[in-house]
């Protein structure tokens, strides 16, 4: 009984991707791969900063407010700055959507290429300065064909999306990503600088014990929201009761979700009238991943990946996660509460 001798073999996220290519025995132009790299180089970029930033002078405010109204973090400017940078050099970019830009970027044509992605360069902002968690959340498009790369490339439901996945910036950098094959989880090996395959085909499974949402919201909450909790709360007798997880940055939620099951949602309320997630680089991404993973992503009323956007930064409701615990949270809306 030898041991065994580490892998001479690694699978890097660039080789996965042109592997799944061959597979599908597509004549790949490698341009999405190379968009791919471009993606992988931005989320080594800002995984380094975040790393750094307690002694870079990097938490705390920027000084100026993005169109959601919203204070902006110095990390949230420098890793939409790093994103924007990256992808249009890449040469495979025409449009760009970031949270952090009340306007479209569309790419001058000496760089521009036949893809948009649509980000959240840094999401879970208010845990930057507790050190938890944070992360970054893109969405892929194919320009539309004979589209010279217009804002109506972007504003398309999000099951047209190529591509999307989000990097986490936890206890190690974990980029989970789905080009529409099911979806892989990626893990940074620092000193190789390369995302290593290791979550392969990753499967949400069908039922959870955790539910995630933010409570501190309860007052405002519609019935079939307050009732689906308080089933989670009070089951039939002899049965558990669900336990509570709310990071506050969706890529962790979602992240944990994804691995672990269960729900996490950001409804709309009464205060609240489409919630608080960005349709097209909080939603969808997140929206694709979920159904990829063999889960289900909703409204309440609606699946989300169905949805036509109207604007870049508007807001829809979420309810995302296993398959049985959504199709709960639907029941409540179907009873009317
Ligand atoms: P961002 O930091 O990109 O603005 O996104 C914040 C979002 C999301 O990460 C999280 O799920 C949610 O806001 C948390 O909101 P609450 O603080 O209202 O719970
Ligand atoms: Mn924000
Ligand atoms: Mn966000
Ligand atoms: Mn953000």
């Amino acid at each position: 009984s030898g041991e065994e001798l580490p892998s001479t073999d690694i699978i890097t996220l660039t080789r996965h991707v042109l592997s799944d290519q061959f597979r599908a025995g597509a004549v790949a132009t490698g341009d999405l791969t190379l968009l791919l790299t471009a993606i992988q180089t931005t989320s080594k970029f800002i995984a380094t900063n975040v790393r750094k930033a307690r002694l870079i002078n990097l938490v705390g405010l920027a000084g100026e407010t993005n169109v959601q109204g919203e204070e902006q973090k110095k990390l949230d400017v420098l890793s939409n700055d790093i994103m924007i940078n990256s992808l249009r050099a890449s040469g495979k970019t025409a449009v760009l959507v970031s949270e952090e830009l009340e306007e479209a970027v569309i790419i001058e044509d000496k760089y521009k290429g036949n893809y948009c992605v649509v980000f959240d360069p840094l999401d879970g902002s208010s845990n930057i300065d507790a050190g938890v968690n944070i992360g970054t959340i893109f969405g892929i498009y194919r320009i539309k064909p004979g589209s010279k790369g217009t804002i109506e490339d972007v504003l398309r439901p999000g099951s047209e999306m190529v591509a999307a996945g989000y990097t986490m910036y936890g206890s190690s950098a974990n980029l989970v990503l789905t080009t529409g094959n099911g979806v892989n989880g990626y893990t940074l090996d620092a000193a190789l600088g390369e995302f290593i395959l290791t979550h392969p085909d990753i499967r949400i499974p069908p039922r959870g014990k955790i539910y995630s949402f933010n409570e501190g919201n309860a007052m405002y909450f519609h019935p079939p929201v307050v009732n689906y909790l308080n089933s989670l709360k009070f089951p039939p007798s002899g049965k558990s009761p669900y336990s509570a997880r709310y990071i506050g940055s969706m890529v962790a939620d979602v992240h944990r979700t994804l691995l672990y099951g269960g729900i996490f949602g950001y409804p709309d309320d009464k205060k609240s009238k489409s919630g608080k997630l960005r349709l097209l680089y909080e939603a969808f991404p997140m929206a694709f991943l979920t159904e990829q993973a063999g889960g289900l992503a909703t409204t309440g009323t609606k699946r989300i990946l169905d949805i036509v956007p109207t604007s870049i930064h508007q807001r829809c409701p979420v309810f995302l996660g296993s398959r049985d615990d959504v199709q709960d949270v639907l029941k409540f809306y179907k009873g009317g509460g």
